[in-house]
């Protein structure tokens, strides 16, 4: 660690108080509840330890900090001593030094070069986009309304949120390249979800099949990448999209740009972590509505009474508060970022207890945004949660879908906006049902997913 970053981490004596935990198995801790069902893990244990629980899953001890005080010293007021560490591998092998995985001085010259590209009124050009996008998704139902043929939501919230990205990404595209770009994304997230369920698997470097197709998308991805990155060098776009704004970006101090790698890997970076996200988020909206007709009746209408059957622009957006209340709701109860992990470099004291160095810390907004202290029956769907004034009565990371402190989702903005854009295209003309007898089971992978996806039939209104 270089002195800089030392000296700008609060090392306070921490009295050496253990956070308490389940004791589980000698040898595997409590590996086997946890793999049964993390959710129910994760939650159980705040429930009955507190606000700071310690456990070990294998060799691996982790601490997870619950109590939004702690959740602030992590992810903000000390957020120079938790870094990403070595959890992160499986990300690092496919993004490189991206924003998402990077740290230390890497991580804040590409925030600041990344952070004008995020700015309210660059993401408010992208809105159009957003509309249209799903105004075809609608062209393509059109087949299905009324008739007893379910749609898979989740499935097509993710077709609809890549296609976003993508052409927010690289307007210029060429649709072939996009799709074959779009295809090995796809094979990308499969991998890494799958590491997710079994964390023990030989890297990429071991020659397995798995492994192959994941090089192969890989390679694939950078010959197709960096081809766009070459073309854009010789005829450059100004401002068109996303990746115009990052080669254009300049580093205040030094004029210096990123490099054709760093590109490359904000770029992968960009595509991971920008549309998985906002479907899912979609996608447990649109579950909720139609389990709770009275919102969903509320909701439209303020659609109708703002659009009036014209379709919705960014400028309507502030004029649309329930639509964001039910959104922020819904991201409430299934956050799509479900937990994050860090690493502590040096010994600290939270909420009173010891964490040592090196120790691995988890927080969950799933966890903290159901704890009954501050959420009055947790379990319960109510965007009136969320007016402004009952909001501003709760501790800032007493909800936290989007993180917090300096590594904020970067693209919050986008997509709370894409988010109304297409709830509002869609539930303007549309009801969804639920298809009776289609469970409904939550999987924390990568993102809080659907285990076997989302079952509704489209209604006319
Ligand atoms: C509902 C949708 C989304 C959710 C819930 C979400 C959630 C999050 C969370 C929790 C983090 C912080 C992770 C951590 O601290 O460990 C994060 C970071 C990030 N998100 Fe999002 N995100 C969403 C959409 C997006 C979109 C649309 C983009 C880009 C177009 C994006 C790009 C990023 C990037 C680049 C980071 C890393 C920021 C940094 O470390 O400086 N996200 N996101």
């Amino acid at each position: 660690m270089n002195k800089e970053v030392f000296a700008q981490i609060d090392t306070r004596k921490a009295h050496k108080k253990e956070p308490p935990g389940p004791r589980g198995h000698p040898l595997w801790g409590s590996m086997l509840d946890f793999q049964k069902d993390q959710l129910a893990f994760i939650l159980q244990v705040a429930r009955q330890y507190g606000e700071v629980v310690k456990y070990r899953i294998a060799n691996l001890t982790f601490i997870q900090v619950n109590h939004p005080q702690g959740v602030k010293r992590v992810l903000q007021d000390n957020y120079h001593n938790y870094v990403k560490g070595d959890l992160w591998e499986n990300f690092n092998n496919i993004l490189g030094h991206g924003l998402f995985v990077s740290d230390g001085s890497v991580w804040l010259r590409q925030r600041r070069l990344m952070q004008p590209a995020f700015h309210r009124q660059q993401v408010a050009a992208f809105g159009q986009l957003m509309t249209e996008n799903a105004l075809h998704m609608l062209a393509r139902w059109e087949a299905v309304v009324d008739t007893n043929q379910p749609i898979e939501v989740f499935s097509e919230m993710t077709s609809l949120t890549m296609q976003v990205v993508t052409q927010a990404l690289f307007s210029t595209g060429l649709p072939e390249t996009n799709q074959a770009i779009k295809r090995a994304i796809t094979t990308l997230l499969d991998h890494v979800a799958f590491t997710f369920e079994v964390p023990f698997y030989p890297p990429m470097q071991v020659p397995l099949p798995r492994n192959l197709r994941l090089r192969a998308a890989l390679k694939e991805l950078d010959r197709l990448v960096y081809a766009i990155i070459h073309e854009r060098q010789e005829h450059p776009v100004k401002n068109a999209d996303l990746l115009s704004m990052l080669m254009e970006a300049r580093d205040e101090e030094t004029g210096q740009g990123m490099t054709e790698k760093q590109l490359r890997d904000e770029v992968l970076t960009l595509f991971l972590a920008g549309h998985e996200t906002t479907a899912n988020a979609l996608t447990w909206t649109f579950y909720l509505l139609a389990q709770h007709p009275a919102v969903a009746r509320r909701l439209q209408a303020e659609l109708d009474q703002v659009l009036a059957g014209r379709l919705p622009t960014v400028a309507d957006t502030p004029n649309l508060p329930y639509t964001r209340m039910v959104i922020e709701e819904s991201m409430r109860l299934y956050p799509p970022a479900w937990i994050t992990n860090r690493t502590a470099l040096v010994d600290d004291e939270i909420c009173g207890y010891h964490i040592p160095a090196g120790s691995y810390v988890a927080v969950s907004p799933y966890v903290t945004q159901r704890d009954p202290a501050l959420w009055p029956e947790p379990e319960r769907f109510d965007p009136g949660r969320f007016t402004p004034e009952r909001s501003a009565e709760r501790p800032r990371f007493a909800y936290f879908p989007f993180g917090g402190g300096p590594h904020q989702c970067i693209g919050q903005g986008f997509a709370l906006l894409e988010a109304t854009l297409v709830l509002a295209t869609v539930l303007q003309r549309y009801a969804l049902e639920l298809v009776p007898d289609h469970p409904l089971e939550l999987h924390a992978s990568v993102t809080l997913r659907p285990r076997d996806g989302l079952k509704m039939r489209i209604r006319e209104r």
